[in-house]
């Protein structure tokens, strides 16, 4: 017959410890979130001249000016829902880092931020390339035809932007592949390693991109996980991104009840 047996006195010390151990780390986590969030606070507000305060997942966020949030501005949301322009241009330049497949322009703005990201990688054995980056509401047209001709409604449904659309249009935001002469050749060729997958995911919240279109976030984003696609947002909301696991989206739609519609 089974006959349960009482826990012994070392069993009970080793639970009592293990769920020590556990507060211990976890109320450390929370100590930790919370003093990033305080640190982001407070350099959105040192940048501001005027502030407004949102909640956001149940954090303070102050917000230096609503013109953040402008189209061109690096807090704007261009999605399937929120449209640009058709005729608005950033200020590009050509892209400043050692390889792009072809001529590769940007927006102003990200130079110094997308120059750190890519010497970071260089020097930490990781090389990187930009195989795209900005491209007219045309640029958009030709590349929605070309997958659509070649994959079908539902892969560019779940890939690529329709013109007016794409964040590409603004300039702040770059496909990344892992540097390889093929690339270079053709954008056709390109791909990220795990190895850079990994070290964008560590590392490029620091230089204020974020992995925008995220895996597992497809009904908020629109568009399903892509790993090379990264977008200029500045330090402090990337870090902010970063810790609550939002995408932009859901931060601007908080943040700015209604304006992603
Ligand atoms: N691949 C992204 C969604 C674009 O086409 O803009
Ligand atoms: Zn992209």
């Amino acid at each position: 017959m089974y006959t349960p047996k009482t826990a012994s006195p070392l069993m009970l010390a080793v639970c009592a410890l293990t769920s020590i151990l556990f507060l211990w780390w976890f109320t450390g986590q929370a100590r930790e979130i919370h003093a990033t969030y305080d640190s982001i606070s407070q350099q959105l507000e040192a940048q501001s001249t005027s502030v407004s305060t949102a909640t956001v997942s149940n954090a303070a966020i102050h917000i230096p000016t609503w013109s953040l949030f402008q189209d061109g501005n690096i807090w704007s949301l261009t999605s399937k829902h929120r449209q640009l322009d058709t005729d608005h241009v950033p200020n590009l330049v050509a892209a400043p880092v050692a390889h792009t497949a072809g001529d590769i322009q940007i927006a102003k703005q990200i130079v110094p931020q997308l120059t750190g990201l890519f010497k970071a990688a260089a020097t930490d054995g990781t090389p990187l390339m930009i195989s795209s980056a900005y491209r007219s509401p045309n640029d958009q047209q030709e590349i929605y035809d070309f997958y659509l001709r070649a994959y079908g409604q539902q892969y560019v449904n779940s890939y690529v932007a329709l013109p007016g659309t794409s964040e590409h249009q603004t300039g702040l935001a770059v496909d990344i592949a892992s540097y390889s002469n093929d690339c270079a050749a053709s954008a056709n060729n390109c791909s990220l390693d795990y190895n850079a997958i990994r070290w964008l995911q560590k590392n490029a919240t620091r230089f204020g991109f974020i992995q925008r279109y995220p895996t597992g976030k497809q009904s908020i984003t629109g568009v399903a996980s892509e790993a090379w696609h990264y977008r200029h947002v500045g330090v402090p909301l990337a870090t902010f991104l970063f810790e609550t696991g939002l995408t932009l989206d859901e931060f601007v739609e908080q943040a700015a009840p209604g304006y992603a519609q």
